[in-house]
C-alpha cells in the first residue's frame, strides 16, 4: 500500500504548497482543517488540533504526518494533541515538524513556544524529523509594507533572509518521503539582507521611491533579531529571491499607500 500522509494546515499558506506537491507526485494525501473543504485528489478531513475534536480520526491509518498548522497563541499544546493522538493510533507515524530559525536565540514568545514543541516532539519517543527554515517572504513583505505606507520608511537594523514556501514545501516532502532524521540543517532563503535594503526592494517593485531610514529598537527581542539570531547564512538553500517574489506576486497593486 502506498504511504498515506497528512498535513495539517492544509489550507495554511505552507500547507497548502505541500498539499500541492504531494497531489503532484501522486502520493496520497490527507489534509486537515477546522473547516469542511474540498480539492481534487485530496481527502479533507475536518479536526481542531486546540480542542481535539476529529484528530484521532484524522491521524488514523497515517504513516507520515506534515506538521504545517500553528496556532501562535497554543503551539505546545496543539502538538501535544497531535502527538497523542498519533501514539494512540498505534501506527508510530513519522512527524515531520516546520519550526524556525532562531528559536532558540531570540525570546519571543512565539519562539519559545516552538522551541519547547521541538523538545516536546523529541522526548515524544514518536519517529520524527524537524526542520528550521527563515522568515517566509510574505511576512517579511507584510512587515515592511506596513512601514512603506509612511512617508518615509522606518525600518529596524535588523537582516532577514527570506525564504519562499515553494522552497520550504519542497525540502519537507522530501523529507517526509525519506526516514526520520530528527533535527536537519535548517533551511534558509538565498540572500542575507538587511530590513533597509529589502524596504527598498519593495518599494521598487511597486514603482515608488521613498526615504529608508534605520531607526533603533530597543529591548531584548530586537537585540536577537539585531545579532542576526533569525539567520541561517551557511544554509542559504533556497532559490527565489524576495524580488522574484515580489515580481510574482504583482506588488505593486498589492501595496496600498495614503
Ligand atoms: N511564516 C513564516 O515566516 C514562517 C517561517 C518559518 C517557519 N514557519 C512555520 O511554518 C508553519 C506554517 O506557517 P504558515 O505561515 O503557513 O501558517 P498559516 O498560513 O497561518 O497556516 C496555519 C494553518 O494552521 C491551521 N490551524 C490553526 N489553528 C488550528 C487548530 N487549532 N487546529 C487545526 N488547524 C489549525 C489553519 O488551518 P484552518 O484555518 O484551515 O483550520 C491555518 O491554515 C508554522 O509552523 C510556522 O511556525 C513560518
Amino acid at each position: 500500500m502506498p504511504e498515506q500522509i497528512l498535513v495539517t494546515g492544509g489550507a495554511g499558506q505552507l500547507g497548502r504548497v505541500v498539499v500541492e506537491r504531494l497531489v503532484a507526485a501522486e502520493r496520497p494525501v490527507r489534509a486537515l482543517s477546522r473547516r469542511r473543504r474540498s480539492s481534487a485528489g485530496v481527502g479533507w478531513t475536518v479536526g481542531d488540533l486546540r480542542t481535539g475534536r476529529g484528530i484521532d480520526v484524522a491521524v488514523a491509518g497515517v504513516d507520515t504526518i506534515i506538521h504545517c498548522a500553528t496556532d501562535y497563541r497554543h503551539e505546545v499544546q496543539t502538538v501535544r494533541t497531535l502527538v497523542e493522538a498519533a501514539r494512540w493510533s498505534g501506527q508510530a507515524p513519522h512527524l515531520v515538524y516546520v519550526s524556525i530559525v532562531g528559536v532558540d536565540r531570540v525570546p519571543l514568545g512565539y519562539y519559545r513556544a516552538k522551541l519547547a514543541a521541538e523538545e516536546l516532539i523529541a522526548g515524544s519517543g514518536m519517529p520524527y524529523t524537524i526542520l528550521r527554515a527563515t522568515q517566509f517572504h510574505a511576512l517579511v513583505r507584510t512587515i515592511l509594507a506596513a512601514a512603506a505606507r509612511l512617508p518615509v520608511v522606518p525600518v529596524p537594523r535588523f537582516r532577514f533572509q527570506p525564504v519562499d514556501v515553494r522552497d520550504v514545501a519542497a525540502r519537507l516532502v522530501e523529507l517526509a518521503l525519506g526516514e526520520p532524521q530528527a533535527r536537519v540543517p535548517d533551511l534558509g532563503g538565498p540572500e542575507v539582507r538587511t530590513a533597509a535594503d529589502l524596504a527598498r526592494a519593495l518599494l521598487g517593485a511597486a514603482g515608488r521611491e521613498k526615504r529608508v531610514v534605520t531607526v533603533p529598537v530597543p529591548g531584548r527581542i530586537a537585540r536577537g533579531y539585531a545579532q542576526g539570531g533569525n539567520l541561517a547564512p551557511e544554509h542559504a538553500d533556497g532559490v527565489v529571491t524576495f524580488e522574484q517574489y515580489l515580481a510574482e506576486r504583482g506588488n505593486a497593486t498589492a501595496l496600498r499607500y495614503r
